[in-house]
Formats: structure tokens, sequence, C-alpha cells
């Protein structure tokens, strides 16, 4: 099993966007579990599951509630969803107050590591404990990054938590919601892949199809399977597979 967390320390650069549309596409070759460690529960919402964490997320942390007891099966294929609910708002609090107080998502994942191939981390933005058990408990952490000269700046911030991280694992970034009609999102889709390695050549364009999972609750490939916003998040799922050696296991069913 391989874990992927979806991290930056910025709020609405596309993660949770990442996050559903690249377990949809995980789902077709293995077998996959998003777990959504966001309160705001946006990828619990977007995959149509019911945000609710029996006995909270407090006792799944420490040991009390099975996590699968609290995984829940999706519409598609291969893919669960392990929901937020409105206890993850102290999951902070959680996680500070239990012992090894930043491997306790790793922990937690230890359990189905037979169940699942992959693991995706829907995180939230920050660098709080959640964010410090995501990247304990990943293999490879992937960055969205705004298409702006301060993504610059996001992502020299998120390397370095990577870099102190007690078990940093590998990371790539790609540029997120382009508008290739603004020169500045075009300068800076072209430049950062070139001047920094750690930025594959790789872009997400801002589109009204991607804008629309909000209303139709699914993953694009679904609705608009067409798209080039489609076909990117299925090159995503190509570079994750190869940089985490994700081995594709049974499929179910
Ligand atoms: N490429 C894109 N084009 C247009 N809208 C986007 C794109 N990516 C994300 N969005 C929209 O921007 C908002 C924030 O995206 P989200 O994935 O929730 O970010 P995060 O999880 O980083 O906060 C959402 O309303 C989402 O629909
Ligand atoms: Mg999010």
């Amino acid at each position: 099993m391989k874990t992927v967390a979806i991290y930056s320390t910025k709020g609405g650069v596309g993660k949770t966007t990442t996050a559903v549309n690249l377990a949809w596409e995980a789902s077709h070759e293995c077998r996959v579990l998003l777990w959504d460690l966001d309160p705001q529960g946006a990828a619990t919402y977007l995959l149509n599951v019911k945000a609710k964490v029996k006995g909270g997320v407090d006792s799944l942390i420490r040991g009390k509630s099975h996590v699968d007891a609290v995984i829940r099966p999706t519409a598609y294929k291969n893919l669960d969803v392990l929901p937020a609910d409105d206890t993850y708002r102290n999951l902070d609090l959680f996680l500070d107050s239990a012992k090894k107080s930043t491997q306790r998502i790793a922990k937690v994942l230890e359990s189905v590591s037979n169940q699942y191939d992959v693991v995706i981390l829907d995180c939230p933005p920050g660098a709080s404990l959640v964010a410090e058990n995501a990247l304990h408990a990943a293999d490879l952490a992937v960055v969205p990054l705004g298409p702006s000269p301060l993504s610059l700046r996001s992502l020299a911030q998120v390397n370095e938590i990577i870099a102190a991280s007690d078990r940093p694992p590998k990371v790539f970034a790609f540029l997120s919601m382009v508008d290739r009609r603004k020169l500045v999102h075009r300068f800076t889709a072209e430049a950062l892949p070139r001047e920094h390695p750690e930025v594959i050549d790789l872009v997400v364009p801002a589109t009204v199809v991607i804008e629309r999972m909000g209303t139709e609750r699914a993953p694009i490939g679904t609705y608009a399977p067409n798209t080039e916003a489609a076909q990117v998040f299925a090159q995503l799922w190509g570079h994750v597979r190869a940089s985490s050696k994700v081995k594709l296991g049974a499929r179910r069913g």
C-alpha cells in the first residue's frame, strides 16, 4: 500500500479537486481509499458520502473504533472514503494528546494496508499536527500550486516543512487553475517546471468543468470524460503511480 498526501500550506489551490479526481482515476487500476482530513469535508461531499464518523475521529485516532467501521463505499468500484465530519475540527487537539502524536494517522492506516493499494490523503491547509501526521504517513506528497509568482514562496515553504518531517516523503508539485488567457499564468506555467525540478510539466487548466464538480458531486471523468481537465488528471495519476511505485493489486468485484 502506498500513501499519497495532497498537500499545501495554502487553501483554495485545488487540493480537494486533485484528491477526488486522482482517487477516481486510480480506482480504475487498483483499490483506493481517500481519507478526507479536512473538517470542511469537501471531498466527502463531492463523492456523495455521508459526513459521519461513528464515535468521532477521536475514537479512531485512539484505536477505540476500527477504521473498517467508518470507511464508506462510494458509487465507484474500488473507491472507498474515510469521511470527515465536525469532529475533525479538533483533530489537532486529539493528536496532540495521543502518544507518538505525529504517527497516529500512519498507525490507523496500518490496519488497512492489505485492503488498499493506494491511500490518498486530502489534507487541510496549514502546517498543523494533522499535516505532520499526513506527511509522516505519506510515501509521496503532491503539491498543487496556484499560477502566481507567490506560488514559489508556498513551494519553498512546503519543501521546508517536508524536509523537517520525521519521515519526509518524496514530493512533486504542479500548476493548477491555469488560465492561459492571462500572461502571468502562461509565464508561470512555462517558467516553473523549467527552473524547479520538483515542478512537473503538467498543468491543470482553470475551467468551469472543474467548478461543476460541486453541483455534479462526482469526479470530472464521469460527466466530462473528453475534456482537457479529465485527461490531465489521468496523466497526473500516471505520474503519481510512477513516483510512488504503486503496485497494481487485484481489483475487487
Ligand atoms: N482548475 C480549476 N478550475 C476552476 N475552478 C477550480 C479549479 N480547481 C479548483 N477549483 C475550484 O476552486 C475552489 C477550491 O478548490 P479546492 O480543490 O477545494 O481547493 P483546496 O482543497 O486546496 O482548498 C473550488 O470551488 C473548486 O471547484
Ligand atoms: Mg480542500
